[in-house]
């Protein structure tokens, strides 16, 4: 079956983006983040960045870090490239995450937010992989993400939480289960593997690559 991805479309990034604040609990999430990732590391990349949110809030604490925000969503593309354009560390670079990623060197951190879900199964195991040898030796990857409930009524509930009971899901998602992805993250080689954090449908996901 043909795959929808719609996050091409100024539209439905638009859409996002007058509601991105307003989704229950996800600071939470992001809060867990910003304690693992090091204040001190070279280089951090974020996966799906859309306008740049996660970077920007972790450039707060980390002003000597490099950071590289991959997308390719034009509306995002452009509305991140303006947030960060006063700044020397930031690169907003345009790729389609259903191809291996690019060249970019190595990385104390990758994280990313709720944007792998937007991928294949498939795509989604293989870019962790990519993401295992990107890391540098003890680097973290985080990963927030939108995941699967177990039953349909606790879809349905979830739906009725983030206010979205009346529109259709989203034929971009491409939700899994956690425990999956855990299990994907330890056969790679992470350690530390958990998931960190959780809250119906967001969870957030993480692995460290061993020293
Ligand atoms: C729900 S938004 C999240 C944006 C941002 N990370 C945040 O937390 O606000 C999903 C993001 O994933 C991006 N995305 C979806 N599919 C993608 C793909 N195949 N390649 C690159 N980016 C993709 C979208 O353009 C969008 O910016």
């Amino acid at each position: 079956m043909e795959r929808v991805n719609l996050w091409r479309s100024p539209e439905h990034a638009l859409n996002y983006l007058t509601r991105a604040d307003t989704l229950p609990h996800r600071q939470e999430g992001e809060g867990v983040i910003l304690d693992l990732i090091p204040k001190d590391g070279k280089r951090i990349l974020d996966l799906g960045t859309g306008n740049g949110r996660l970077v920007s809030l972790l450039r707060v604490d980390r002003p000597q870090t490099e950071f590289i925000g991959v997308d390719f969503s034009p509306t995002m593309l452009e509305t991140a490239t303006q947030r960060f354009a006063e700044y020397g560390n930031v690169e907003i670079i345009a790729h389609n995450l259903d191809e291996p990623l690019p060249e970019l060197g190595k990385f104390a951190a990758v994280v990313s937010s709720f944007a792998i879900h937007h991928l294949s199964d498939r795509r989604k195991r293989e870019l962790y992989g990519e993401v295992f040898e990107i890391l540098e030796a003890g680097g973290i990857f985080c990963n927030l993400e939108h995941v699967s409930s177990p039953t349909p009524a606790l879809h349905e509930y979830f739906r009725r939480c983030v206010g979205l009971e009346e529109e259709p899901d989203d034929p971009s998602n491409q939700l899994l289960d956690v425990q999956t992805q855990l299990d994907w993250l330890r056969e790679i080689g992470f350690g530390d593997v958990d998931c960190y954090w959780k809250w119906l449908e967001f969870a957030l996901l993480v692995g460290r690559k061993p020293n």
